[in-house]
C-alpha cells in the first residue's frame, strides 16, 4: 500500500474541522489509538492498539519531508495485542508510546486526522492512498495539494518527523546540541562559554554559541546566534529552546534574548535551562510582539 502524507501542526482543530464538513468530508467519529514502537528495525515498527477498530502491526517507511511524501506500508491483524507487545518488547525494545484521539474524517479518498495527540498537542494529517494499479501518484497529490489550500495550512505549520520523532525530541536531544555548540563560544572577555539550540517547527535544530568581541557591545548572545542560524535555514517558528552555561548549571536567557525569542516562538513554548524546564510566557510575561504593534 502507498499513501501521499502530508502532516501540520493545528493551531484550531474546531476550525479546521468546519472547513472540512463545509468541503464535504464524512465525519467517521472518533478513534483512541496507541502506537508503540519498536527499537533495532530497518523499517519502522508499530503496534496500533484501537478503540473502535482492529488491533494491527504496522511496519512503514518514508522520508522526513515536511513537504507531501510517498510512504510505503504494511498492516498485519494482530488477535492478540498485549502478548505481540510482550513479545516485541522482549526482542527489541519499546523506542516510544505515542497516544491519540483521532478524528477521522473522508474527503475525495482522502483521509483527514484531527490528532490530539498526548504530549504533543493538536496535529492534523493528510493521507490520500495512492492507486495501487498504477505507479502514478498525480491524482493523489493533487488532492493533498486542494485540501492543503481548502483547509488554510499554513506551510510555517508544517512537520517533518512522525509523532514518535517528536516525543523522541526530548529536552535532552536538545540540551545535548547546546552543550555541543557551546564548545565553539568565542568568550576570551568572560569566560562565560554558552550555547542555545532551537527546534524548528519542520523539525530541525538550530544551534548558536556567544561571540564576544574586543569592542565589547559587538559581542553576540548564544541565542542570537542560534536564530540567525534558524534563520539561515529558512525556518521562522520555535518550538522549543535550550540554553546551556559552563560555568551555571541553569543559566536564565538574558532580558534581550528572552524578547529575540519571543519573536519566533508563542508564550506557551518550552525553555530548558539546564537542569530546569519553562516556558517563553513564564520568562517574558505581558510581552510586547507584532500584534502590540499592528493593534
Ligand atoms: N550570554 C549569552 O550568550 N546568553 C545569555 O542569555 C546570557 C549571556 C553571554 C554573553 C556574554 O558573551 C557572556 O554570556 C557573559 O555575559
Amino acid at each position: 500500500m502507498r499513501n501521499v502524507e502530508l502532516k501540520s501542526r493545528d493551531p484550531d482543530p474546531a476550525r479546521t474541522l468546519e472547513l472540512a464538513l463545509k468541503l464535504g468530508a464524512s465525519d467517521e467519529g472518533a478513534i483512541e489509538q496507541r502506537d508503540t514502537y519498536f527499537g533495532g528495525s530497518r523499517a519502522r515498527v508499530k503496534l496500533r492498539e484501537q478503540t473502535p477498530g482492529e488491533d494491527e502491526l504496522i511496519a512503514y517507511r518514508r522520508p522526513d519531508d515536511d513537504e507531501a511524501r510517498v510512504s510505503e506500508y504494511l498492516r498485519v491483524p494482530v488477535p492478540d495485542p498485549a502478548a505481540l507487545k510482550e513479545a516485541l518488547d522482549a526482542a527489541y525494545g519499546t523506542k516510544v508510546v505515542v497516544a491519540k484521539r483521532r478524528r477521522l474524517l473522508l474527503w475525495e479518498n482522502v483521509r483527514v486526522h484531527l490528532d490530539e495527540v498526548e504530549g504533543l498537542g493538536s496535529y492534523m494529517e493528510l493521507e490520500a492512498l495512492v492507486d495501487v494499479d498504477g505507479d502514478d501518484d498525480g491524482p493523489a497529490r493533487e488532492r493533498v495539494e486542494r485540501l492543503r489550500k481548502e483547509l488554510g495550512i499554513d506551510d510555517a505549520n508544517l512537520v517533518a518527523g512522525s509523532y514518535s520523532d517528536l516525543l523522541l525530541d526530548s529536552p535532552a536531544a536538545l540540551l545535548d546540541a547546546a552543550r555541543a555548540v557551546m564548545r565553539h563560544a568565542h568568550v576570551p572577555y568572560s569566560h562565560f562559554p554558552v550555547g542555545a539550540a532551537l527546534r524548528g517547527a519542520g523539525g530541525g535544530i538550530h544551534t548558536g554559541a556567544n561571540v564576544e568581541n574586543a569592542a565589547y557591545p559587538q559581542g553576540q548572545c548564544a541565542e542570537a546566534s542560534a536564530i540567525g542560524a534558524m534563520i539561515a535555514a529558512g525556518e521562522t517558528r520555535i518550538t522549543a529552546i535550550a540554553v546551556v552555561a559552563q560555568n551555571l548549571d541553569v543559566c536564565p536567557p538574558c532580558g534581550g534574548c528572552r524578547q529575540r525569542l519571543s519573536e519566533f516562538a508563542a508564550a506557551d513554548t518550552p525553555v530548558y535551562i539546564g537542569s530546569e524546564t519553562t516556558t517563553l510566557g513564564e520568562l517574558l510575561p505581558l510581552s510586547f510582539g507584532s500584534p502590540e504593534l499592528n493593534a
